[in-house]
């Protein structure tokens, strides 16, 4: 049965009931580009050597596991709210991986130990309280010297008016600022780069990407 997030900070009603379907997700993904910024994310920040463990959460269709090189033997867990982008996940994914259909407020516990976790386009998604009751989880599963990044729109001073309407359309009601997202973080980690990312996609989007320790 297909999980609903309770919370308002998620809209899937009117037109974007047709993105909860995965493969209208994953059309739109590779239109504005976020596939091609998902890539980057990879190969220009976690850049991994092999053996890492990695968490992501809201892990939407699967698609970071697909960029993930086979050779590099790494262990992946994927988490999301959305049963339909579970089930693709497993499907396309050649049974590489785990796969969780669950919200970020009951990742699965024993799951840990993760060298990595990426939370990439979630925290929008997200209340306040659940997004720094997430952080706090994201840290107890984190190891001791592993790395926790994030990415997400961002609102700044100087957009667009289209690029403002794009975001006030999204699914994830609550895009914040860089300070915004650094104060959660900052509540339990401490910040090792936090960058505005303006050329992230194919439209008109900023991306705040945030790693910390
Ligand atoms: C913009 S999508 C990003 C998906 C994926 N990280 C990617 O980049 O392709 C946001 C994701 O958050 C998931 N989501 C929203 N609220 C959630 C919650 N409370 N718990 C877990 N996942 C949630 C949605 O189902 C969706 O897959």
């Amino acid at each position: 049965m297909k999980k609903e997030s309770k919370s308002n900070a998620h809209a899937s009603h009117g037109w974007r009931r047709a993105l909860e379907s995965p493969k209208v997700f994953n059309l739109f993904q590779r239109i504005t580009g976020a596939e091609a910024w998902k890539r980057r994310i990879i190969n220009e920040y976690v850049k991994p050597v092999g053996n890492e463990k990695i968490l992501d959460v809201g892990c939407g269709t699967g698609y970071i596991l697909k960029i993930l090189d086979e050779n590099l033997k790494i262990d992946y867990v994927g988490c999301d709210i959305n049963a339909e982008y579970i089930n693709y996940a497993q499907k396309n994914n050649s049974g590489r991986g785990r796969f969780y259909c669950c919200s970020v407020d009951s990742l699965p516990v024993h799951e840990s130990d993760f060298d990595v976790i990426l939370a990439i386009a979630i925290f929008h998604h997200l209340e306040d309280e659940t997004s720094s009751k997430l952080i706090q989880t994201v840290k107890q599963k984190l190891k001791k010297d592993g790395i926790f990044l994030l990415t997400e729109p961002v609102w700044t001073e100087k957009q667009s008016s289209i690029e403002k309407y794009l975001m006030s359309k999204d699914r994830g009601r609550n895009i914040r600022k860089e300070a915004e997202y650094l104060q959660l973080v900052k509540s339990v980690f401490s910040v090792l780069q936090s960058k505005l990312i303006f050329d992230s996609h194919n439209i008109p989007w900023t991306v705040n990407i945030i790693t910390c320790k």
